[in-house]
């Protein structure tokens, strides 16, 4: 396996590993770890039936089901993320860490496109230890020990307006976390609050909450935190939702950006 990083900071490519075979042990440790020191993971031409990237993802963890999206046929684990000449919305419209409004939102993520525009559609990633380390001490000071609220219907009632689907009680959660969560495999602080969810801080009042969030949102988009991915078909992406977010860029309409998501579930942040 030959892992070269995409940034300092974030992202890395991996070559050498077909994603196709589920793979062993050994090699779900070193992409793990991997993982771990690059944040995002990008492979190349890697064409994946559903059943491989289910089985994939599974390596890696159990599936986090979407609140509100139902799955795909016969695969309720893997989210379809597909946009055309129809679409009038598209996921990943915000920066933001998937499905923060959940009490246990997903750990991580792997995106599989099976198509893609010749150019645009690219995805920018960016790393929350970066933006946690770089606020300055009396910033952090005022941040630690906060809590925000991560909320969805105005997201996927509003914006999708979705409906919610047959396996899901709850379509649009609400859920109270930290604004600076501790990776609970590395020991990092990472910053935990992002513009698609987050919708308040609970401590502070309206207008201050108001902005101390559009501050951090400022802060958390700097270029320098960032890698951005280009897609080509059979690209596979695989990112840490505890310490990263991401934004999808739609600059290709009405060309067509289609693949599928396995989402791994993860735990309470704390
Ligand atoms: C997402 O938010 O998971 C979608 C990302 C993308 O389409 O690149």
């Amino acid at each position: 396996m030959e892992i070269s990083p995409l940034t300092p900071g974030i992202g890395a490519e991996v070559q050498g590993v077909s994603l196709s075979a589920a793979p062993g042990e050994h090699t779900v440790d070193a992409l793990r770890e991997a993982l771990r020191k690059h944040l995002v993971l990008v492979f190349r031409d890697q064409p994946l039936s559903l059943g491989a990237l289910d089985a994939f993802g599974r390596r890696f963890g159990a599936p986090h089901i979407h609140p509100a999206t139902p799955g795909a046929e016969g695969f309720p684990a893997l989210l379809p993320v597909h946009t055309d000449a129809d679409s009038k919305t598209y996921a990943g419209s915000m920066w933001h860490s998937d499905v923060s409004c959940d009490p246990e939102p997903p750990m991580g993520s792997i995106l599989h496109l099976h198509e893609v525009p010749d150019t645009g559609g690219d995805t920018l990633f960016a790393n929350m230890y970066a933006a946690w380390d770089a606020l300055s001490d009396p910033m952090k000071r005022l941040l630690e020990g906060l809590s925000a609220v991560n909320a969805s219907a105005h997201h996927f009632g509003g914006y999708f307006g979705y409906k919610g689907h047959e396996a899901s009680e709850n379509p649009f959660p609400e859920s109270v976390h930290p604004v600076v969560r501790t990776h609970p495999e590395t020991g990092r602080k990472a910053l935990y609050v992002n513009e698609t969810f987050t919708t308040r801080i609970v401590e502070l009042q309206p207008d201050e909450s108001k902005a101390v969030l559009a501050l951090l949102y400022r802060h958390l988009a700097a270029p320098r935190f960032q890698c951005r991915v280009r897609w080509r078909p059979g690209t596979t992406v695989m990112w840490d939702n505890r310490c990263t977010q991401h934004h999808a860029l739609w600059d290709y309409y009405p060309r067509t950006r289609s693949g599928y998501r396995y989402t791994i579930a993860g735990e309470r942040p704390r």
